[in-house]
């Protein structure tokens, strides 16, 4: 069902004992949240079974989980170990996951899959670089991220999936898609999903929008009709600002 949906990604911000603490502030704060806004924060691995125990109304993501279902992958974290801690979200594809990391469509596929298997609802992300903006690729390279990342999936699948639109220009960036830019984009997203599972599924999607979104600039990214709500780096790491966004729309 479309939702609404704020949800923090810390990426490698915070001690365990920092996280802790920003954790209790967004739950006690969330009770200035509309009921009918999901309000999620996307942790550290390390952070994850502590950040459950202080956590409530708010709900529990991670960043990442491995492409493999267990084994000898030194270092990786699988689906079925996130799910372990009580986490109903991954966000899988971040763009900083597919440069620094080289992270393929294939191996993000197979993530999804694995979230899927595990009961954890994929924030899968796409979004195209200022090259490909500039030389006017961009909806092409969208289409493609999800064709190749989710367009596999069953309609009962795909209908599980929550998609963060991220530009690549606008993370971190200080420089945020136009509110014009933003629907366009995903208004193009939707449509697309139309063609390949139907309308009825594309409507039920929720598609967030991610890059440099505070709490000046969430109440006009959400009114727009197809964005959902937002995943928030930097302003999710002070509990007033995260809790302003979740408030806007
Ligand atoms: P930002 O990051 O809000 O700091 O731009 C968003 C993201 O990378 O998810």
């Amino acid at each position: 069902m479309r939702k609404k949906i704020v949800a923090g990604n810390w990426k490698m911000n915070t001690t365990l004992q920092e996280g802790i603490k920003l954790a209790s502030e967004v739950e006690s704060l969330s009770t200035q949240v509309p009921s009918d806004v999901t309000l999620i924060v996307c942790v550290p691995f390390t952070h994850l079974t502590e950040v459950k125990k202080v956590i409530n109304r708010t709900l529990l993501g991670a960043e990442n989980c491995a492409s493999e279902v267990s084994g000898a992958y030194t270092g990786e974290v699988s689906a079925a170990m996130v799910a372990s801690t009580g986490a109903n979200y991954v966000i899988i594809g971040h763009s900083e996951r597919r440069s620094y990391f080289n992270e393929t469509d294939e191996t993000l596929a197979k993530k999804v899959k694995l979230a899927l298997a595990n009961q954890l609802t994929p924030i899968f992300c796409i979004g195209e670089l200022l090259s490909e903006r500039e030389a006017n690729i961009h909806f092409d390279v969208v289409k493609k991220q999800l064709q190749k990342g989710l367009f596999d999936l069953s309609a009962e699948d795909f209908g599980k999936i929550v998609i963060a639109y991220e530009p690549v220009w606008a993370i971190g960036t200080g420089r945020t898609a136009t509110s014009e830019q933003a629907q366009e984009m995903h208004y193009f997203i939707r449509n697309t999903i139309a063609e390949k599972y139907g309308k009825e599924v594309a409507k039920e999607i929720s598609i967030l929008y991610g890059g440099s979104c505070n709490d000046k600039n969430a109440a006009e990214l959400f009114a727009n009709p197809d964005v959902d709500g937002g995943l928030i780096g930097g302003a999710s790491l002070k509990a007033e600002s995260f809790i302003a966004i979740a408030r806007s729309f």
